[in-house]
């Protein structure tokens, strides 16, 4: 029998003590809960975002999959003055609803959000550097999204992808009907930020998984 990693209370306490969501963050969990239940970072795993993204100095930060934005807010919040992230995001509902929570935050400014199917948007973008890309969108096109962006993460940077042991699926007891294309793209994801030649990485045992990878 299995049994959480972290056991509810102590997820409790690590909340209590270090993590605070103002008034818009938890609005805007509760309208993703809402609208789609399960699909968003926890607001300790949000925190944790912010926190790495604050040990590198993050300026330049890249997310795909914004769905409503609450990862969003984390990692924008970590910016400094000039900072940007541009986030990608193809349903055009869940844009809108990101887009207006963007606006009613401080950091509407330093957020830039492009819709579309993410390996388009990433095709058509010109060479550029970034410090952080959060990967959280389609799990089958995993392995495409560090292909497109690998090249563009400084030395020292960091490759963050969520949902990293897709659903069980990973370690052979998926909790549900995972694709083979989906699973072979995230182990090949996986595989190839382990490769300790290249990146210095963990996958961190959150709930889904949280891979975290520092470019060599
Ligand atoms: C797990 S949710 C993102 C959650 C968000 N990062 C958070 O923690 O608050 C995944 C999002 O990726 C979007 N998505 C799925 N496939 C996509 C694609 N090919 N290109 C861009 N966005 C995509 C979905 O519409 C959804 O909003």
């Amino acid at each position: 029998m299995s049994r959480p990693l972290i056991p509810d209370p102590a997820l409790r306490y690590i909340a209590e003590t270090f993590v605070e969501e103002d008034d818009l963050l938890r609005r805007v969990r509760a309208e993703g809960e809402a609208h789609r239940p399960g699909m968003q970072v926890s607001p300790v795993e949000g925190r944790l975002l912010y926190v790495l993204a604050r040990l590198i100095g993050a300026r330049r930060i890249l997310e795909i999959g914004t769905f409503v934005g609450y990862s969003t807010l984390w990692l924008a919040r970590a910016l400094p003055e000039g900072g940007e992230l541009l986030t990608l995001e193809a349903d055009a509902t869940h844009a809108d609803v990101a887009e207006g929570f963007f606006r009613q935050s401080g950091q509407a400014a330093s957020i830039t959000l492009r819709r579309g199917p993410a390996l388009d948007t990433l095709a058509a973008m010109p060479a550029q550097s970034f410090d952080l890309v959060f990967i959280d969108a389609m799990k089958r096109e995993y392995a495409e999204y560090l292909t497109a962006v690998e090249g563009w993460v400084r030395p020292g940077g960091l490759i963050l992808g969520d949902n990293s042991l897709l659903f069980g699926a990973m370690y052979g007891e998926p909790r549900e009907r995972i694709s083979p294309a989906a699973e072979a793209a995230m182990r090949e994801f996986n595989q190839r930020l382990a490769d300790p030649n290249r990146y210095d990485a963990i996958l961190l045992p959150t709930a889904e998984g949280l891979t975290i990878a520092r470019k060599r």
